[in-house]
């Protein structure tokens, strides 16, 4: 077991990365906390951990809205005790072109992706404090890291690096990590309106990556678990890209230098 004792609290929980990781967490002996605003979907996170033998507690909640996130956390402190590991991991993108984004779409995508992290980090410091503990893991993307469109998710991706960075700084000294894992692209639900439009797309995207293939929901979790153990005690501030060595290079590129003609 690598989280003994761990309440851990997981933003969109209820699909994809955010699943993986609260299964994850609870098989390492954590009580998980699975909030999302599907709550059907957090439900049935919760029903896989408990028939696993673990606990679990589902949460409808809006993570952008800040009356929904305090009420939320009085609930997982209310159910399991003060909440010692945080994954902000629930986001959305919406809109891929700065001409046609209208200024409200541009504020969805970063109400519901920065301020949410904003939000609930603000909501469990203080008994993370209190506790001189606490992990914090916030899921951002490669997306905030380098232009690949999406502006808006991915200026708000890059508000989520900054803020992590922030927070590792000015709250070590009360015992407290935050750490940022940015995902490639990962097979989930996310995926759903692209691929029903391009069948193909995973394996378009695979020729991108070093490591030949897209990424599995496993490969964030597993991040994800080291990143919230003891064994990255001595770890904090962190940027870890999971992305089959997307952001390191393009081997692309350097074939193209050496005039390869087959660099595509
Ligand atoms: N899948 C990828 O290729 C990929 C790549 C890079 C980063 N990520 C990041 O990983 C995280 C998880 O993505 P995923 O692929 O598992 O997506 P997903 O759509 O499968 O899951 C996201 C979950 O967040 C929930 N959610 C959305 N808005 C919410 C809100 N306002 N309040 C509460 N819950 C809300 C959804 O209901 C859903 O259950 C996100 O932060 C995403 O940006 C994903």
């Amino acid at each position: 077991m690598r989280l003994p004792a761990a309440v851990a609290l997981v933003t969109g929980g209820g699909s994809g990365i955010g699943r993986g990781i609260a299964e994850r967490f609870a098989q390492e002996g954590g009580r998980i906390v699975i909030a999302d605003r599907n709550l059907a979907g957090a439900e049935e996170t919760a029903r896989k951990i408990t028939e696993l033998g673990g606990e679990a507690l589902a949460i409808e909640s809006d993570v952008a809205d800040a009356e929904a996130v305090r009420r939320m956390a009085d609930r997982a402190r209310a159910a399991f005790g003060p909440v010692t590991h945080l994954v902000n991991n629930a986001a959305i993108s919406r809109g891929n072109d700065v001409e046609t984004i209208e200024p409200e779409l541009w504020d969805l995508n970063l109400a519901v992706v920065l301020r949410s992290v904003f939000l609930c980090t603000k909501a469990v410091l203080p008994g993370m404090i209190a506790d001189r503990r606490g992990v914090i893991v916030n899921i951002a993307s490669v997306n905030g890291l380098f232009g690949i469109g999406e502006e808006p998710y991915s200026a708000a991706k890059a508000g989520v690096i900054n803020f992590t960075q922030n927070v590792a700084v000015k709250y070590g000294r009360h015992g407290i990590r935050a750490n940022v894992i940015c995902p490639g692209t990962i097979r989930t639900p996310i995926w759903g309106d692209r691929l029903a439009e391009q069948p193909d797309v995973f394996e378009r995207l695979a020729a991108w990556y070093p490591l030949g293939r897209v990424g599995e929901i496993e490969d964030v979790a597993n991040a994800a678990v080291f990143l919230a153990s003891a064994e990255s005690a001595w770890v904090t501030g962190v940027v870890l890209p999971v992305d089959g060595g997307l952001t390191a290079g393009s081997y692309r590129m350097s074939r193209a230098l050496v005039g390869d003609s087959d660099s595509g």
